[in-house]
Formats: C-alpha cells, structure tokens, sequence
C-alpha cells in the first residue's frame, strides 16, 4: 500500500508555508535572480534562471520528508516572497535556511517565517533542536536566528558558496526546542 503524505502547511499571522508548485516557477526564478541573495548562501547558483528555479521545484517535490522539508513562503497580500527549508546534513540536527525576495526585506517576513518553521518542527516533525549557520558578513540573518531564538554555538566554519566561488566563514548557531 502506497501512503500519500500530505505536504504540511504552515500559518502564522501574515504568511503561509506550503509546498513551491509549478505555478511559482517564473516568480521564483525572478526574485532568486539576485547576487545579494545568492552570495549569502551555500548552494543558490547566480545567475539564477528558469531552469534553476524547476530544478528546485522538482526537488522539492521529491525530497524525503522524513530527511528535508521545504516550504515556499507567501504573504497573505504579496504572494511567494521567499524559501524557507529544513534539511538533515553531516550535523546531527536539520539545518534550516530561508531568503526573502529583496522587496520585502525589512519587514519581518524572515523572522516570522523562522518562528512558523520552528514551531512546525517541534511540534509536527518532532525535532529537539535546529541547527543553522550565517555567514560573518550577513549579520541581518544573524539578527534573524537570533530572534527566532537560535543561540551562537560558538563555532565558527568555513562554507564553500557557490555563488562566490569561494570559502566564506561561518557562524554557527543552535536552536532547541
Ligand atoms: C537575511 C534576510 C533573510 C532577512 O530577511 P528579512 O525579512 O528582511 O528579515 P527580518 O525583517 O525578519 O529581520 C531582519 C533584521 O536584521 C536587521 N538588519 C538588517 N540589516 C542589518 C545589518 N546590516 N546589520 C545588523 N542587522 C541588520 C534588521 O534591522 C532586522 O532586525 P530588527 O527587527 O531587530 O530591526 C534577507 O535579507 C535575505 O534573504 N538575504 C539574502 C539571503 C540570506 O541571507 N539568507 C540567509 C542565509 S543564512
């Protein structure tokens, strides 16, 4: 017998969190089309194209929902403004990330998002604990984890970012449930 699982979604006051569909593929490959987002990950390609934006999609959809879970985020009034995931790693909790399209930045949606994806994985994915990491140079992310309640672990790692070409450091921090 095959058991369909059904994608979760999440609401907090302003946005929702819900499986990226095919509809969301030119928005999302519109806005993901931005160095000042792509820099400030590990794996985003810049530039950033339609094809990348079904890749991703397509992913997504595949994903193992008991390993990695993603969630395309959409404002109530504006529509799809960002990602956010949570994937299991090396690390032995899911690391999350998450970007907010460059129109909407400032306004809250990163950390509003975080709170609803914590939250969603304490309580239905039964995770104790997060783990997330920013780079130095982004200190608004870390005032992002910072406000959903993630705590410096004190480490301080080297990532590769793709769209950089290059090593980057790493502050690495924790969030328990
Ligand atoms: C980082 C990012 C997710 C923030 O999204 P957002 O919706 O604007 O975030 P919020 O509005 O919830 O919070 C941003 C916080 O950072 C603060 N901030 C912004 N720029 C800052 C800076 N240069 N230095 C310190 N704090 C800064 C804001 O003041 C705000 O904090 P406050 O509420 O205490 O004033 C968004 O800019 C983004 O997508 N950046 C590119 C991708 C990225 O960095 N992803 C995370 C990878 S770890």
């Amino acid at each position: 017998m095959c058991v369909i699982e059904p994608s979760p979604v999440v609401e907090t006051r302003r946005l929702v969190l819900r499986s990226p569909g095919a509809q969301d593929i030119p928005r999302l490959a519109t806005f993901a089309n931005d160095p000042a987002i792509a820099r400030m990950t590990l794996r985003m390609p810049h530039p950033y194209g339609i094809e990348d934006a079904e890749d991703f999609v397509l992913k997504v959809a595949v994903q193992d929902p008991a390993r990695a879970r993603t969630f395309l985020i959409e404002h109530e009034d504006h529509g799809p403004v960002g990602v956010i995931g949570l994937f299991e790693d090396a690390d032995p909790a899911p690391e999350v990330g998450y970007w907010i399209a460059r129109p909407f930045w400032g306004r809250g949606f990163a950390t509003e998002a975080l709170q609803g994806a914590t939250a969603w994985a304490s309580k239905a994915w039964k995770r104790r604990a997060l783990m997330a990491g920013h780079f130095s140079d982004n200190p608004a992310s870390g005032r992002v984890l910072e406000k959903a309640g993630f705590l410096y672990t004190g480490e301080v790692r080297k990532g590769f970012s793709r769209a950089r070409g290059a090593e980057a450091e790493t502050r690495r921090m924790v969030w328990l449930a």
